[in-house]
Parts: C-alpha cells; sequence; structure tokens
C-alpha cells in the first residue's frame, strides 16, 4: 500500500517535471513573424525572428539577406529581388541557459504564368453533336505547380478543375484538358482555362490568377421540329412555317399534291393553301426531318357550303316543281 502511494507521488514529480521543462526544453524560444513567406519572384520580403529569453546572440542564416549574430531581441531577414528558388533561411539563438537551437521559415516563391492558351485536341472546324472532343489548357512557366489549379468554364459556368500534386519550386509548363460531348445548346458556346495560385493564408488576396482568351465552339446538328404534325384551320391570315434551328442552314422541301411549283421557302402563305396535306422536309449535311400540316377548311366555310347546298336544293325544289305543275295542267300556263 504504501509503496503505491510513493510510486504515485514519484509518477505525479515526473509529470511536474515534463510539464515545467521538457516541453519547454523541446521547443526553441523563437517567434516567426510571419511563419510563413508567401513572395512574388523578385518581389520583396521581410521576416521578423524575435525571442523573449536572455540569450548570447541570435541571428539568421540564408543565402541571402542573412543577418549576422546580434544581442537584439528582435532581428529581420530582408530581401529586396528575391529570385533564389529553393532558399531556405533559419533563425537560430544560443540561449542564456540551453542549447542553440534553430527555427526554419518556409518560403514560397510563385510566378504567375507567361501565358494560358486553350485549344482543342486533333481537331480543327466545327464539332459534331454528340461527338467527344478533347480541349486542352497550357500554362507556361508558372511555379509552384503544386499551389496550381487550372480551372475550366463554358461561359461563366464553372465545369472543372485540375489539380497537380507535384512539388516542383521552380517554375515549369503545366497541360490540363477536359473532354466535352456537345450538344446542340452548345452551339456557339465559349470555354475559357484559368490559372489560379491557391497560395495559402499568407499568399496575396485575391490569389493571383491568369485567364486564356475565350474558344467558341461551333457545332453542327440536324434539324429537329418540336412537333411531327400540326393541325391548322385555314383562313386568309394562316401561314405554314416550318422554319427550325439547325446548323449549317437547313434547306426546306414541301410535299402535297396542291403544290404544282417546287418551293424551297421555310414558309407557305395562305395563298398557295387548300384543305390538306402539306410536308414539309428539312434538310442539312446532319440529316433531315419533316412536319406534315393538315390544312383543314375552316368552320366559317363550312357554314357557307351548308348555306349555299341549301339554296341550291331550294331552287332545284323550286324549279321541279314548275316543272311538274307545267305538265300536269298545261290549260292553266295559256
Ligand atoms: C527584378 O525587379 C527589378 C525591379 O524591382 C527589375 O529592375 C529587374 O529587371 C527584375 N529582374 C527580373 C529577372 O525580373
Ligand atoms: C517587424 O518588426 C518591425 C519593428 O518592430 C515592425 O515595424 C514590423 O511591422 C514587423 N513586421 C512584421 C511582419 O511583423
Ligand atoms: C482541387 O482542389 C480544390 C481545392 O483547392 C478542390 O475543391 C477540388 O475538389 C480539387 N479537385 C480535384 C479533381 O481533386
Ligand atoms: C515551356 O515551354 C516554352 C515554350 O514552349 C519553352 O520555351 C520553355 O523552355 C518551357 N519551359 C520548361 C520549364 O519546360
Ligand atoms: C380549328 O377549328 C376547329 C373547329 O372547326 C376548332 O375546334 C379548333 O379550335 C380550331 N383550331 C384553331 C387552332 O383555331
Ligand atoms: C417562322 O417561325 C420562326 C421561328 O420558329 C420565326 O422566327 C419566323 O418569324 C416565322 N416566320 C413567319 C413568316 O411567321
Ligand atoms: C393527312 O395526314 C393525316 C395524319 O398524318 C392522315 O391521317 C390523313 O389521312 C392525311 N390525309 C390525306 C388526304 O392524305
Amino acid at each position: 500500500m504504501l509503496q503505491y502511494f510513493f510510486g504515485l507521488v514519484y509518477l505525479s514529480a515526473v509529470l511536474l517535471y515534463v510539464a515545467l521543462t521538457g516541453t519547454h526544453a523541446a521547443e526553441c524560444p523563437l517567434q516567426l513573424n510571419p511563419q510563413r513567406a508567401v513572395v512574388r519572384y523578385n518581389g520583396s520580403v521581410s521576416v521578423n525572428c524575435s525571442t523573449s529569453v536572455q540569450h548570447d546572440g541570435i541571428g539568421w542564416e540564408a543565402s541571402e539577406g542573412a543577418v549576422p549574430m546580434s544581442r537584439d531581441n528582435l532581428i529581420t531577414w530582408r530581401v529586396s529581388n528575391l529570385r533564389e528558388w529553393d532558399i531556405e533561411p533559419f533563425c537560430y539563438i544560443n540561449p542564456k541557459d540551453g542549447d542553440q537551437c534553430s527555427l526554419y521559415l518556409p518560403v514560397t516563391i510563385y510566378k504567375t504564368p507567361d501565358s494560358v492558351s486553350i485549344s482543342t485536341v486533333n481537331h480543327i472546324g466545327p464539332m459534331k453533336e454528340r461527338n467527344q472532343y478533347e480541349l486542352q489548357c497550357d500554362v507556361l512557366n508558372v511555379a509552384p505547380v503544386q499551389y496550381l489549379t487550372v480551372k475550366w468554364y463554358k461561359g461563366q459556368t464553372l465545369v472543372d478543375q485540375t489539380n497537380f500534386t507535384v512539388t516542383i519550386k521552380t517554375p515549369v509548363n503545366k497541360t490540363a484538358t477536359l473532354m466535352i460531348r456537345p450538344d446542340r445548346s452548345d452551339d456557339g458556346v465559349q470555354y475559357r482555362c484559368e490559372a489560379e495560385l491557391k497560395l495559402g493564408e499568407e499568399g496575396p488576396r485575391p490569389p493571383p490568377k491568369v485567364t486564356s482568351k475565350p474558344l467558341s465552339v461551333e457545332v453542327y446538328y440536324k434539324p429537329k421540329h418540336s412537333s411531327s404534325t400540326e393541325t391548322i384551320n385555314l383562313s386568309s391570315e394562316v401561314t405554314l412555317n416550318c422554319t427550325v434551328k439547325a446548323n449549317p442552314a437547313p434547306t426546306y422541301t414541301w410535299d402535297s399534291e396542291h403544290l404544282k411549283e417546287k418551293i424551297t421557302s421555310s414558309v407557305l402563305p395562305s395563298s398557295k393553301l387548300s384543305p390538306g396535306n402539306y410536308t414539309c422536309i428539312t434538310t442539312n449535311s446532319q440529316g433531315s426531318d419533316s412536319k406534315v400540316f393538315i390544312v383543314r377548311s375552316t368552320g366559317r366555310t363550312t357554314f357557307w357550303a351548308i348555306v349555299i347546298t341549301g339554296v341550291a336544293v331550294a331552287v332545284l325544289l323550286i324549279i321541279g316543281y314548275g316543272i311538274y305543275k307545267c305538265k300536269s295542267s298545261p290549260n292553266s300556263v295559256i
């Protein structure tokens, strides 16, 4: 029991010792401000190294901007045109009680791309609906590639992004690709790619980015009517309008027993119409589609047809009656 008690006291003492000294001993008594440097290539940088403990000297070690050992409590590493991609500065201290220790400063040197361009791979000219194509984005001379994101825009919409995982500090050329399968609504749409350097909290706000010129996509698609038949009541204002969107622009032909001449217009005026069926065939290089217009006589014509028929029947009846009267009593006429 007593042994157990002493064991517990000993353990507590050890824990207390570690808490008071152990953790402090492991940490170098230096503060860097900022803790990470993000610098544009050939740009300027300054980082403070400070301490609050008694010491025999602190200093900055670096291939550029080194600060010799000093008795001050704050020293600044400063470079006005930083062009060394793999610089690794560190601040060191000789504490009054303790061994020399040092703190590395992570430095990210970035360079925005010289150019960002978009193109189609192995293809020129208009694209065909529902075929697959590859777009390519070339980013020239960018660093560091691990912070690079290539964003793809279709019109104003972000459609994809490409990240890069390699860790190379010096500028590289990178290519990102995007597979697309255009449809008829994509005719005339513009694609762009954008190279963005997401450099983190210490980096510039907003993150630097370079955007390509837009790439206009032309899509070939065949004509497609929204309905294959349409019933139309004949009147003097009515026209048959077969106009439909297609690329390249379609040609029109009309087929009907009522049409004597060949018509290539997409619209038939009422002057050419009489009740019956009119088939319009729309064609371009991608295919064709047809539509049947069923032209009906209007209620008004039917009404007049009944009236005229009625009048004709009445006239016939009267004439018939007259003839009958003449034949049955010839005396009455004289
Ligand atoms: C670096 O920047 C300075 C101006 O701050 C400029 O004169 C010099 O040409 C630049 N050098 C490079 C390699 O960009
Ligand atoms: C570094 O220290 C100097 C002097 O105290 C101060 O003016 C400057 O703002 C400090 N820089 C940073 C980044 O804290
Ligand atoms: C690329 O990184 C961004 C964040 O920076 C993330 O949202 C996105 O999902 C990543 N894309 C891929 C394909 O990993
Ligand atoms: C990137 O491409 C350009 C032009 O094609 C070339 O001049 C340059 O040397 C390339 N840079 C690298 C790092 O490959
Ligand atoms: C065509 O006429 C019929 C009656 O003959 C009528 O029911 C129909 O609504 C009319 N259609 C149009 C589009 O005017
Ligand atoms: C025919 O329809 C098209 C659209 O479908 C329209 O742009 C055009 O003005 C119409 N033409 C006539 C003569 O109504
Ligand atoms: C007109 O077309 C309709 C529907 O396609 C069909 O039912 C009708 O028989 C056709 N009429 C004539 C006169 O061809």
